[in-house]
């Protein structure tokens, strides 16, 4: 520009030369920018550079602006010496002019500058040797706008819908000049096509001159719009730049499309169903419109309206096909699906031969376990907490007494959590009446003490249990309990003197009883007759069962009493004993001697006759075991060891 500015002045200076030389008139130059640009309310410069031959005073400056109609208003005057602003246009106020007119630069400043002072300037030089030459630059005024504004309708479109439906509204406002704005959908701008799209704008001119641009797009949404983000761009000029741009924030909008296949599943139960359960079945479909009416029924028209259905409490009766239905309220197309119900199920458990079995004392029987189900089962037998064994069979071989009990049976529906079913089997064990010897058949009491008897009786039938004393008395049960194999009965007895108390047990196969032995402690004067009662206890004893003999041959004043202050102070009563004991055995030796010098004066001729003691212990561990060892009543000890379904396993010896 400096070069180009230099070569015309160069140019121009060579002219004024030339023409000077040959007398003729020179024509003033005069140099103005195209076009200003400046903001709404800033303060606008136009320059108008010039030369002339003539100093100051002799060149006139004047600025116009050309009128809408195309005359010219005179707004400044300027001449050597003098300068003003014309009165009465828009501009008096506003205006001033810098320069002289001596250097050939005027500048013309436009104060707070309003929209209509878009105009066009003249700047207008005379020289009074050199004649006129006049400039023109056009004032270009801007505002940026607000900041734009979009707003997408909040309600879902449907494809299916038949005109344009609007999708949303960009807007801007108080722009100059006008501002545009382009609708895109995922970076793609956006264009009016007939009867699918339409962009429709309307701009409006604000009371202060600015524009408002609103910009309204509406189309034919398709499913895929679903996804689409739709936004405005905003394009405007700014001074000295070609465009400007922004962007508004992305849209979406809620799209409704026809549901093309539906799926229907059974939300819960997960798994296997089975009786009893609340089922929940779902259906859904791949669309999205909200205008579709969802059914699920079975042929019984289980829900309405709704795509879940819950059936409680269902049994096998339930299983079968349930059906979805989808129906598009806008085109009324109807879409199925369907589902197979199987409801799982576990009757109760039937037991063969029945509830109850009665098994005779060695013999063997089987009872079974089912149920009907649905699916495989397993089969567990537990006696007493304990697993006894497996499967529908159970079999009780060689019973026992410990055999006797409660068996419950456990069906489990494989593949279905908490499906299982239980039944419970007596079972009695026949046989006589079988008389557990207690710890101790044989006790010391004071005298007017009450003693409690106990006496457990294996058995089946239950037996009878009675109790007496050895003088016939009947005495009366305290209590009496039936259990697995048997019963327990107590009885009380108060202590008045020695007593052998009886518990006599029968049932119809047979009958038992046993003799508790009780030693009356005398206080203080009962000495002398304690030899006596230890004599009659042992054969007492010794007639009724033969395993309490053992403990009779030692002397029973050998015993603590169980509570000090019925204590008899034991030495006296050892004295007395072992005296008498000596006094025995010296009369025995007489009578040897005597019986001797017999012998010897019958000549080698005589007979010694010994007694032989037999004991029989039966006894057996009743119960809690699943073993139950059994002791054969005959002198040879053999215990066989039983499972409880009767297999024999190792044999002990004991
Ligand atoms: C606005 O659009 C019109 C018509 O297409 C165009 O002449 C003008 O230059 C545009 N304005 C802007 C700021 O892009
Ligand atoms: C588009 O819609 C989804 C939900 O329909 C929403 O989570 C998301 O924020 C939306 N995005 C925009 C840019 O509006
Ligand atoms: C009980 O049994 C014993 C011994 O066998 C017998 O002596 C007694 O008479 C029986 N008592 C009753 C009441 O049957």
């Amino acid at each position: 520009m400096a070069a180009a500015r230099d070569t015309g002045s160069l140019l121009v200076a060579g002219l004024l030369l030339f023409f000077h030389t040959w007398g003729a008139w020179a024509v003033p130059e005069v140099n103005m920018e195209d076009r200003v640009d400046v903001m709404l309310g800033d303060t606008a410069q136009i320059t108008c550079t010039y030369n002339s031959e003539d100093g100051v005073g002799g060149t006139i400056i004047q600025w116009f602006y050309v009128l809408r109609s195309g005359e010219k208003q005179r707004i400044y005057y300027l001449e050597s010496g003098m300068s003003y602003a014309e009165k009465g246009t828009p501009f008096s106020d506003r205006i001033s002019v810098n320069g002289t007119g001596a250097t050939g630069v005027v500048v013309l400043t436009i104060d707070d500058v309003l929209l209509k002072d878009e105009l066009e300037f003249i700047c207008i030089v005379k020289s009074l040797t050199d004649g006129t030459a006049e400039g023109r630059t056009k004032l270009r005024v801007f505002r940026t706008p607000d900041a734009a504004t979009i707003v997408g309708v909040q309600q879902g479109i449907s494809v299916q819908e038949e005109d344009l439906a609007k999708i949303g509204t960009c807007e801007v406002k108080n722009g100059y000049p006008r501002p545009n704005i382009t609708w895109y959908k995922n970076a793609t701008p956006v264009r009016s096509i007939r009867d699918e799209v339409n962009v429709v704008p309307s701009i409006t001119i604000e009371s202060n001159g600015l524009y408002s641009v609103k910009s309204e797009l509406s189309m034919k949404v398709v499913k895929e719009d679903a996804d689409a983000l739709f936004y405005c761009e905003i394009t405007y000029f700014a001074p000295w730049k070609e465009t400007m741009m922004v962007e508004t924030s992305p849209i979406n909008i809620t799209v409704y499309y026809p549901h093309t296949a539906v799926k229907v599943w059974v939300e819960s139960p997960k798994g296997k169903i089975k009786e009893g359960d609340t089922v929940e079945i779902h259906c859904s479909g791949d669309g999205s419109n909200p205008f579709t009416e969802f059914s699920i029924s079975n042929g019984e028209d289980l829900s309405t309206s709704t795509n879940k259905l819950m059936v409680e409490n269902v049994t096998r009766l339930n299983s079968g096909e349930f059906i979805c239905t989808a129906l598009d309220m806008e085109s009324f197309n109807e879409i199925t699906e369907n589902i197979t119900l199987f409801v799982n199920y576990l009757e109760d458990v039937v037991l063969m031969p029945g509830k109850i079995i009665e098994v005779p004392q060695g013999e063997e029987r089987q009872a079974t376990c089912n149920a009907l189900s649905s699916l495989p089962t397993q089969t567990a037998w537990f006696k007493d907490g304990e697993e006894v064994g497996t499967g529908h069979t159970l079999a009780l071989k060689d019973a026992v007494f410990g055999t006797a009990g409660t068996y419950v049976c456990v069906v489990t529906a494989l593949e279905v959590e908490a499906l299982e079913k239980s039944g419970a089997l007596r079972v009695y064990v026949q046989g006589q009446p079988v008389i557990q010897v207690p710890h101790s058949a044989e006790m010391e009491e004071s005298v007017d003490r009450t003693v409690d008897l106990s006496c457990y009786v294996q058995g089946y039938p239950y037996p009878t249990v009675t109790w007496s004393t050895s003088e016939g008395k009947v005495l009366p049960t305290a209590s009496e309990t039936e259990t697995d194999d048997g019963v327990r009965s107590t009885t009380s007895v108060k202590v008045t003197g020695d007593l052998i108390v009886f518990c006599n047990a029968s049932n119809s196969l047979g009958e038992d009883s046993m003799a508790f032995s009780i030693k009356a402690i005398i206080h203080t004067t009962s000495e002398t007759t304690s030899p006596t009662i230890s004599s009659t206890i042992s054969s007492t004893i010794s007639s009724t069962i033969s395993s309490t003999i053992s403990t009779t041959t030692t002397p029973v004043t050998t015993r603590s009493p169980v509570k000090p202050e019925t204590a008899i102070p034991p030495k006296k009563v050892k004295k007395e004993g072992s005296g008498v004991i000596i006094a025995v055995i010296i009369i025995c030796i007489l009578l040897l001697a005597i019986l001797g010098s017999v012998l010897y004066f019958l000549y080698k001729k005589g007979k010694i006759c010994g007694r032989s003691g037999k004991q029989d212990l039966s006894k057996g561990k009743s119960g809690k075991d699943n073993i139950v060892v059994e002791m054969k009543s005959d002198n040879t000890e053999e215990a066989v060891l039983l499972g409880v379904n009767g297999e024999k396993q190792i044999p002990i010896d004991q």
